[in-house]
């Protein structure tokens, strides 16, 4: 493993963001939280904090709920033309990549990912998925329906927007999944509380200020930010919340579910993975190999569709485990944002935490590494790039979401067996096949049960593109003109002639 070891340099704007205490948006203010608590945001790479933001709980949630309701039931941003609606958007978008280095930066420094990543993914990707989602705001239509009597009645479909929208999201990619969820709310006139996760806050509030330039009205976007229990679990419970938008573990979709219960709040969830990305024997290996290594160890493994389960035709075995494993050896580890840096650390402690352990799960049930296995250093949480040999399908790291640099490689005999295996989850988020061979690739394509199927390549997305789970992965897709359907109510129209 090679450490990148050079002096970061930080943009002056960057540090002007970070050393002043950061406010929540509600109602168009920067505000403190209610109680007054905040609580510190860390470098990953250090452990050292770099920030603090407010703490908000029930209290700021009533608040920022009310300042969206208001905003949606008599605020000018339903009454206004879609078409200037998708104006603000592409403004956003555009003052967006004025700011794109600092958002790179905060991005690198909350998140611990390479800031040369978040360059051309994390960024792009969160303003493209904006302009996308900008040009729907003047399409969102409905069609006349044929009713059984000719002549005797006229119907039609409004869509109109479901309401207000809470959105809960995850810290793996803190831009981009907060532009996943506000893009289409926005597009369809709703209005949004949103809550980032507690460990990356700090690119959504630079957004919200953006938002704010951007002259989308007061209250359409409200920002609180705040832990799972105290700050999350009041919005998906929230009586006046028509809406629950989430993106993380599929242990709290669950009790999402159950807290929008009370007022039967629509809800979709973006939830875990454990994707299995399937080499066959006529594939070029060469890129196979590339491409299972940039599968499982892009963004360190903390993807929700990460390709960590590699299946492997026999007699070529050795030869993808292998490459795979001298492609994870060759990787950087570094702080984000020294510039020689291919992975960072994992996002927390907690994190760090939860992934050694399956690495000690692991190798206690007698999985063999080929590298890695073990944390990097003692300062900062990072952890090698694994790839596991000898592995059984009912092993914890073959069944479990690990959701860091960690891949399982087993062999397989035929695509009926591979098959059976890698549907062998609780999960269906994605999944990759790498072949040269046209029928057994739409074969495979067919009968996986994910939400995205990769052939020879992976973690491809594109704001046209849907995203989404079969089984508990979630419910509904995120992107494409698919996510316009978790936002717009349809009324049936039908009148008498
Ligand atoms: P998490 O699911 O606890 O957190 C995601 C978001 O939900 C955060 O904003 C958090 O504050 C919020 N939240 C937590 N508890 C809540 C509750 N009771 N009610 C409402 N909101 C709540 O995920 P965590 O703990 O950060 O990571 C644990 C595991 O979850 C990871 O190891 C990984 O396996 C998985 N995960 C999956 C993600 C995905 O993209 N699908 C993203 C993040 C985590
Ligand atoms: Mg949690």
């Amino acid at each position: 493993m090679l450490r990148a070891d050079v002096a970061i340099t930080i943009a002056p704007e960057v540090n002007k963001f970070l050393a002043t205490p950061r406010k929540m948006l509600i109602d168009g203010q920067w505000v403190e939280a209610a109680s007054g608590r905040s609580f510190a945001v860390y470098d990953p790479a250090t452990g050292e904090v770099i920030a603090s933001v407010p703490e908000g709980d029930k209290e700021d949630i009533d608040r920022a709920v009310r300042a969206a309701r208001t905003a949606f039931d008599s605020g000018p941003w339903r009454k206004m033309t879609t078409s200037l609606r998708g104006r603000l958007m592409n403004k956003l978008a555009d003052l967006m990549e004025q700011h794109a280095e600092e958002f790179a930066q905060l991005e690198s420094l909350d998140n611990g990912k390479p800031a040369s990543i978040a360059r051309v993914a994390d960024v792009p990707l969160a303003i493209d998925m904006f302009r996308y989602m900008a040009g729907w705001a003047t399409k969102i239509e409905g069609n006349t329906i044929p009713v059984s009597w000719p002549g005797t009645y006229f119907a039609y479909i409004l869509r109109e927007p479901v309401g207000v929208v809470g959105q809960i999201i995850p810290w793996n990619f803190p831009l981009l999944m907060a532009a996943w969820k506000l893009g289409p709310a926005l597009a369809t006139g709703c209005t949004i509380v949103l809550k980032p996760a507690e460990q990356t806050p700090l690119s959504a509030l630079l957004l919200g200020e953006l938002i704010q330039e951007a002259g989308i009205p007061a209250g359409v976007v409200n920002i609180v930010t705040g832990f799972g229990k105290e700050t999350g679990a009041p919005l998906a419970a929230h009586p006046d919340v028509d809406k629950v938008a989430f993106t993380g573990s599929t242990e709290v979709g669950k009790f999402i579910v159950q807290a929008a219960g009370g007022n039967l709040k629509k809800v979709s969830l973006e939830l875990g993975g454990k994707s299995p990305n399937i080499v066959l024997k006529d594939a070029d290996l060469d890129t196979a190999v590339v491409g299972a290594a940039n599968a499982i160890f892009f963004n360190h493994g903390q993807c929700c569709c990460a390709g960590s389960r590699l299946y492997i035709e026999r007699g070529i075995f050795d030869r993808v485990v292998d490459g795979v494993a001298e492609q994870a050896k060759q990787i950087k580890l570094g702080h984000g944002l020294n510039p020689e840096t291919q992975m960072g650390p994992l996002v927390s402690d907690e994190q760090l935490t939860r992934v050694t352990g399956y690495l000690q799960s692991g190798l206690s049930e007698g999985a063999r590494p080929l590298c890695g296995a073990q944390r990097y250093g003692d300062t900062g949480y990072f952890v090698e790039p694994t790839v596991f040999v000898d592995v059984k399908q009912d092993m914890k790291v073959v069944q479990e979401e690990i959701f860091g640099p960690v891949v399982t490689a087993l062999p397989f005999k035929d695509l009926d067996e591979v098959l059976t295996v890698a549907n062998d989850t609780i999960y269906g988020l994605g999944a990759g096949i790498w072949t040269k061979d046209l029928s057994k690739a739409h074969r495979l394509a067919a009968e996986l049960h994910a939400g995205t199927v990769w052939i020879n390549c992976y973690n491809v997305f594109d704001a046209a593109l849907p995203f989404g789970g079969y089984k508990q992965s979630g419910w509904g897709r995120e992107m494409g003109h698919e996510v316009l359907e978790n936002y717009t109510e349809v009324k049936a129209v039908c009148i008498r002639l």
